[in-house]
């Protein structure tokens, strides 16, 4: 047999130890830069604090950390300016960094990676970013939960009618179902917190898997780099990637919330609802029908969420079969996150931004809350303040829907006396409780819907988006 082509090893040897270079299609299928450079600066970040705990402990000499700061400083404008040469040939992010660093600086650069491994390098990085990301996301869904205080507060009375099984139930206040969403980002804000707070741990000094043998400080790293303890174990530390599924599955709660709110612009946009507008900046046309004008954008975020699921579950099945402790199907954490990050910080910030434009119809809807006897548990409500049990009023009024429902008119249309054969109990007063207004304003307590009470929820939510 001839020896294969000389073109299918283009890369050097990967050390001393190894007899030919690598294939050219296992590079390719084992290279991470081409996603990871996205790390670049966290990786400079971490090696620099890892270097000047070296020098500290005395590791490393003074000189060297000096070198070593020069070069990265280089390294870090030629990547912020773009005329940084990622290699294919050198793997991944920190060996692309690493490999610079000796061409700049010399023997330095070849110290840097002492009491180190890319495991714990890696690891560190990832958390680095994570905690960033968080950062970012946190800040886009405090701008959404921002605009939709201020629509709850302009729609505080604004009446609608609520639904339960997508028919006309009770009438809410359009603020009241804003605010609905504003609760659900704040535990989605609650969430990502508390992801950050387990992420922020340094795993830096686990080097390969076991720890190494030069006298590091690993608390002088962690201050540096603004974590707020070590990881305890260092197979742990290598290995796990909880923190990332974590964020994914905190990430896919916050897309099911949008999709829902989503879901319901589409529906209220449909001229079978007409409850809202969206400014055309927001809509699409149809390149066919000439009269269309299309949600694109809640259309589109609601696919989004099936993207973000798909990313926790990829994550899920990346590490379920894994021994301890770090192996390479680590590598395949990075692109779901990444991902799972964008797609999370383009959406809310696309929200913030759409939510104030959002243009309310508030005679559509007021006209549909009076619709489908939405004030029905009103009429009970009132007949068991008259004494009746509830069961007996609920059958009351059930029978009085059938027969406002036979003679085309609402429980309002129907006259008193026919009203009394149903319940004799009702009086003049009762036409006050079937008034859509006056089912809002009775539902006057913590956590109801009566303007009132969407007027102190969003002076609550205001208070906590100051803090
Ligand atoms: N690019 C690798 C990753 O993302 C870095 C760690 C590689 N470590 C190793 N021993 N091959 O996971």
């Amino acid at each position: 047999m001839p020896e294969p082509e000389e073109k299918g090893h283009t890369a050097p040897k990967w050390s001393g130890r190894f007899a030919e270079g690598l294939d050219e299609r296992v590079l390719r299928y084992t290279a991470s830069v081409g996603f990871d450079r996205r790390l670049a600066a966290f990786d400079i970040a971490a090696s620099l604090a890892h270097a000047r705990m070296l020098a500290a402990c005395g590791v490393i000499a003074a000189q060297d950390l000096a070198d070593i700061e020069r070069g990265m400083a280089t390294i870090g404008e030629e990547i912020r300016s773009g005329r940084f040469e990622w290699a294919l040939a050198a793997e991944d992010v920190h060996l692309n960094i690493e490999r610079r660093l000796t061409a700049l600086v010399g023997e330095a650069g070849k110290r840097l990676h002492t009491a180190r491994s890319r495991n714990d390098q890696v690891a560190t990085d990832v958390r680095l970013y994570l905690r960033a990301a968080i950062d970012e996301v946190d800040a886009q869904a405090r701008a959404m939960q921002r605009a939709l205080v201020e629509l709850a507060d302009q729609h505080a009375a604004t009446a609608m009618p609520g639904f339960t099984h997508l028919q006309v139930a009770q009438p809410v206040t359009f603020g009241h179902h804003l605010m609905a969403y504003y609760e659900m980002l704040k535990r989605d804000r609650a969430r990502f917190a508390d992801c950050r707070r387990r992420a922020n741990l340094l795993p830096l000094g686990a080097a390969a898997l076991a720890g190494t043998t030069y006298p590091i400080d690993r608390a002088r790293v962690a201050r540096e780099l603004g974590f707020d303890g070590l990881c305890a174990n260092s197979l742990d530390a290598v290995s796990d990637r909880d923190f990332a599924l974590e964020f994914c599955a905190g990430a896919s709660i916050l897309m099911v919330h949008l999709s829902r709110f989503c879901e319901e612009l589409v529906l209220w946009m449909s001229p079978r609802f007409g409850f809202v507008r969206l400014p055309d900046r927001f809509c699409t046309g149809s390149s066919i029908m000439p009269q269309k004008k299309n949600p694109d954008v809640p259309e589109l975020a609601r696919g989004k969420a099936g993207r973000v699921f798909g990313h926790l579950v990829a994550l899920l099945t990346l590490m379920k079969g894994q021994p301890l402790a770090y192996n390479k199907d680590n590598q395949e954490d990075k692109e779901p996150l990444f991902d799972t990050v964008d797609t999370l910080v383009d959406t809310l910030a696309l929200f913030a931004a759409l939510v104030p434009g959002i243009e309310v119809d508030a005679a559509a809807m007021r006209a549909a809350a009076a619709e489908g006897f939405a004030t029905a548990t009103d009429l009970a409500d009132y007949l068991v303040k008259k004494g009746v049990p509830f069961r007996d009023a609920h059958e009351a009024v059930a029978r009085a829907v059938r027969e406002a429902d036979r003679t085309g008119v609402d429980l309002a249309g129907l006259p008193l006396p026919v009203l009394r054969q149903f319940a004799p109990q009702a009086g003049e007063d009762v036409f006050t409780v079937l008034t859509v207004e006056g089912s809002l304003a009775s539902r006057n307590h913590p956590g109801g819907t009566a303007p009132e009470q969407v007027r102190a929820a969003v002076a609550r939510a205001r208070a906590e988006l100051a803090d």
